[in-house]
């Protein structure tokens, strides 16, 4: 039997979170619906941050109420604090994700309080999380390079997924959030992490800035990686990482994973009807 690898769908969130104009709730709704309907296991509906930070997420609970369940699905959220978390239990997510940054300057950027304050602020999250039975995924930004600072040690990495898995991530997502990352840096990252972290532990989030981002699976893939984030269609962007382009095509992932025997799940005819709407959807 084939092995299996999970295609992480963060379209809805990552992907949609930077479109400048509104975009209807009734088609994030149909969106989340249609990549129900792929076969994808893991769906990142939305982000229940500041409005003001991120407008585009400002429907985050219309969102969630509106979407059809799909039996199996589980439909994540991130959350940046308490009262995010707050508003996602009252939405009824099934995991939620916190996101920390390995760089100082995308931290105070993204969520305005250092790398440690970030850490400080998710430790309730996770104790309010874990006793309300709901699994949390962590974050961390900036794997190799930080829009702001420059290059990132693989160390700076490790402490941070440390950290977040220490506080009871159930998985940590290695985040390329400009797509700065290559084979090379992928590796001696994971060099790195993999010493301390099992393979299991860790899924590969990829930006597809510089056309790089399947080359960065592949050797994720080689070391171990079974989890990749990728936005239907390729739709992306971070609105406090310039320069950061979407994030790696689900469809792209799915090709891949196919190509290198691994069982996803996923109809590629449903996904590709995913990703003719997600793309009608970006302004
Ligand atoms: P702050 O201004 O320091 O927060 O922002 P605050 O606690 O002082 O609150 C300011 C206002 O925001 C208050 O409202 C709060 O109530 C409200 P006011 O009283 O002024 O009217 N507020 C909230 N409202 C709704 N939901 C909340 C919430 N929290 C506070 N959860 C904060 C700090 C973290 C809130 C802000 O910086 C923020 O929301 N940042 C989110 C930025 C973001 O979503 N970035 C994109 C996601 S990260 C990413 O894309 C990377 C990733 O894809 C991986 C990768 O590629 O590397 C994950
Ligand atoms: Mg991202």
């Amino acid at each position: 039997m084939a092995e299996t690898a999970t295609i992480f769908e963060v379209g809805p969130r990552d992907g949609l979170q930077n479109e400048k104009a509104q975009i209807a709730t009734a088609d994030k709704i149909a969106l989340v619906d249609m990549l129900s309907a792929s076969g994808l296991r893991k769906i990142e509906v939305t982000s229940f941050v500041s409005p003001r930070w991120v407008p585009q997420m400002a429907d985050a609970a219309e969102v969630m109420a509106g979407i059809t369940r799909a039996p199996g699905v589980d439909y994540a959220v991130l959350t940046p604090n308490a009262k995010g978390f707050e508003a996602a239990r009252a939405a009824r997510a099934d995991e939620i994700a916190v996101f920390a940054s390995a760089s100082e300057g995308f931290s105070r950027k993204n969520i305005n309080c250092s790398v440690a304050e970030s850490l400080a602020r998710f430790e309730p999250v996770m104790i309010a999380a874990l006793a309300h039975g709901i699994p949390v995924r962590g974050y961390v930004s900036c794997i190799t390079h930080c829009p702001y600072d420059g290059a990132v040690a693989p160390e700076a990495v490790l402490d941070v997924a440390e950290k977040l898995l220490a506080m009871g991530c159930y998985e940590v997502s290695l985040g390329d959030t400009i797509g700065a990352a290559t084979p090379d840096t992928v590796s001696a990252l994971l060099d790195v992490l993999l010493a301390r972290i099992p393979a299991e532990k860790l899924a590969g989030h990829f930006h597809d800035t510089h056309g790089r981002a399947l080359d960065n699976i592949d050797v994720c893939l080689a070391a171990g990686l079974r989890t990749f984030d990728a936005a239907v269609g390729g739709l992306g962007g971070c609105p406090y990482a310039p320069g950061a382009a979407g994030n790696v095509a689900s469809e792209a992932v799915l090709g891949l994973l196919s190509e290198r025997g691994f069982d996803t799940g996923v109809d590629a005819a449903r996904l590709a009807e995913a990703t003719r709407f997600a793309r009608s959807l970006r302004t």
